[in-house]
């Protein structure tokens, strides 16, 4: 029987091995030999994709020089890839200059699944991004206050609220985390993130052809190595400062207990990251004898750099959306100032408990995000070979989800363009936590965002304000329908013009 039994087994392993070598990559346009698809390289933005998407489906392959490239643009197809097969899909692609800029993946948000993300992502969580750290809701809030009094300070004239709402989130993230301690600096770290930003998303031969590294110029290396020692510089003397403070803040509290030192300093992200730091020359994370995850200066200087891209861009741009969505629908921006008036009332400004009620508030803040995503393709990357509905997936092949397309599909949105906030006031409506496939601006499952809370803390705040201190038109007699909504394409895709708007003190009481 086993004499029997055996060969059969063998052959039947031997023919699912190969049947599944022979299955057909997704569907996609034909590539010439040798460079594949790369005539079509300026299609790789949310709206290139969602043109493809509309010919070859949910899923769809690119061959670009040795890169497979699959585009997701269904919720079915996001579940598939962000949910039933997570494991296999939450790598994450790094290119020459994210590989040198991340310290060699030293963080969270660029370092591949596995035991070394999970601890930095733990970390993260718990130490960063928690409701806990109440430091980073109080600079929200209090720089929410000032971008107010500012905006006070020019009633009746033209404000770039755009410009002010991208200084409001620079100001939150880099006081989170670095303390008010070195605020000075904030003009120059801002030029080092700006180059960081264009080295990343720069053309480079060789994420696509391996064999062609040597053709990667000197210049361009020179380039990447500066851009991580300004980085260094920078950080390094904020590091600094921060362990002499810890120091000397130690030896001035000799007397008292460990309690009340902790709740007499503030303390900034450089803070609670240091409670993790190691002095010694290790390359990276490590544990010490007890067990315990140690960081080094790379691993924090790039957990730092997570939250600068992670936290800035994306704020700003979805706060600067949902008011030019509302410029557009007066009828929306009436309901929401209505909604404030009953809530809050004209004697007084917003406080954070009255966030609760304002349901329109929030409807128009998901409807934005729907609408515009402010990462519109998240990238991933397979850790080994697959099947998705029949299609072979290469291991290493790069995966773009796209968020736009997703929340704009027809089949799974009624009229998908339209500004609608209404939508999210019904029974059932999705929500954006990461289980409504067609609604995932924050994305879903293990890579999923681990500042939501605060993102929307800053959104709702900041909204909040703007909209019940101040009454809202365009300049110089513009009419709504004349407003730009085009956006660019980088990281996140904000708008492609800043909004300018003319605002009129609505209150009865002082800002
Ligand atoms: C409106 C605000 C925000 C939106 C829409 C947003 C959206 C996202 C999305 C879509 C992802 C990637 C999901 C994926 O790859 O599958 C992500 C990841 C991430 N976000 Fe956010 N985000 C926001 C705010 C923030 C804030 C305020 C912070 C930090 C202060 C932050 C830090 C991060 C980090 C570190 C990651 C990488 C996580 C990982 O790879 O494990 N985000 N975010």
């Amino acid at each position: 029987m086993l004499l029997f039994l055996l060969p059969l087994l063998v052959a039947c392993i031997i023919f699912l091995l190969h049947s599944r070598r022979k299955l057909p990559y997704p569907p996609g346009p034909k590539g010439y030999p040798i460079i594949g698809n790369m005539g079509i390289m300026d299609q790789l933005t949310h709206r290139g994709l969602a043109r493809l998407a509309k010919q070859y489906g949910g899923l769809f392959h690119l061959q670009m020089g040795r890169l497979h490239v699959l585009a997701v643009s269904t919720p079915d197809m996001a579940q598939e890839v962000l949910q039933v097969q997570d494991s296999v899909f939450s790598n994450r692609p790094a290119n020459v200059a994210i590989t040198y800029l991340t310290y060699n993946q030293a963080d969270m948000a660029f370092a591949n699944y596995g035991p070394f993300w999970r601890q930095m992502r733990k970390i993260c969580v718990m130490k960063l991004f928690s409701r806990k750290r109440a430091e980073s809701w109080a600079s929200v809030r209090e720089e929410v206050d000032s971008m107010v009094r500012a905006v006070m300070e020019k009633t009746a004239s033209q404000v770039n609220i755009g410009e002010m709402l991208f200084a409001l989130t620079r100001n939150i993230t880099y006081r989170a985390a670095f303390g008010s301690l070195s605020h000075e600096g904030q003009d120059e770290f801002m030029k080092i993130l700006q180059e960081f930003s264009k080295l990343f998303g720069a053309f480079n031969i060789a994420d696509f052809f391996p064999w062609l590294d040597w053709i990667r110029g000197q210049g361009f290396n020179k380039r990447l190595m500066k851009a991580r020692q300004s980085l260094d510089g920078f950080i390094d003397t904020i590091i600094d400062e921060h362990v002499r403070k810890k120091k000397s803040d130690k030896d001035n509290n000799k007397d008292e207990s460990p309690v009340e030192i902790e709740t007499e300093t503030e303390k900034d992200m450089v803070d609670e990251l240091l409670a993790f730091y190691s002095h010694e020359d290790a390359k990276n994370a490590f544990y010490d004898s007890q067990s315990t995850i140690k960081l080094t200066r790379d691993n924090i200087k790039a957990i730092i750099m997570d939250v600068m891209f992670g936290g800035t861009e994306t704020v700003a741009s979805a706060i600067e959306w949902s008011l030019a969505e509302l410029m557009r629908s007066p009828e929306d921006l009436n309901k929401v100032q209505q909604e404030l008036k009953e809530v809050v009332g004209l004697n007084r400004l917003v406080h954070e408990s009255d966030l609760g009620k304002l349901t329109y508030l929030k409807c128009v803040l998901k409807e934005t995000l729907r609408l515009h995503p402010p990462i519109p393709l998240f990238l991933h990357e397979t850790a080994e070979d697959s099947v998705i509905a029949g299609y072979r997936i290469p291991a290493k092949s790069r995966i773009m989800i796209n968020a736009w397309a997703i929340g704009r599909d027809p089949n799974a949105w009624h009229d998908p363009d339209r500004f609608n906030p209404s939508r999210f006031l019904k029974d059932g409506a999705p929500d954006f936590k990461g289980s409504n496939f067609e609604f995932i601006p924050f994305g879903s499952g293990r890579r999923s965002c681990p500042g939501m809370q605060l993102g929307l803390y800053a959104m709702e705040m900041s909204v909040a304000h703007l909209l019940h201190c101040f009454k809202w038109e365009l300049p110089n007699g513009m009419e709504a329908s004349e407003l730009d909504m085009n956006d660019v394409f980088g990281l996140t895709a904000p708008r492609a013009d800043r909004l300018v708007v003319v605002p009129t003190y609505r209150l009865n009481c002082p800002v």
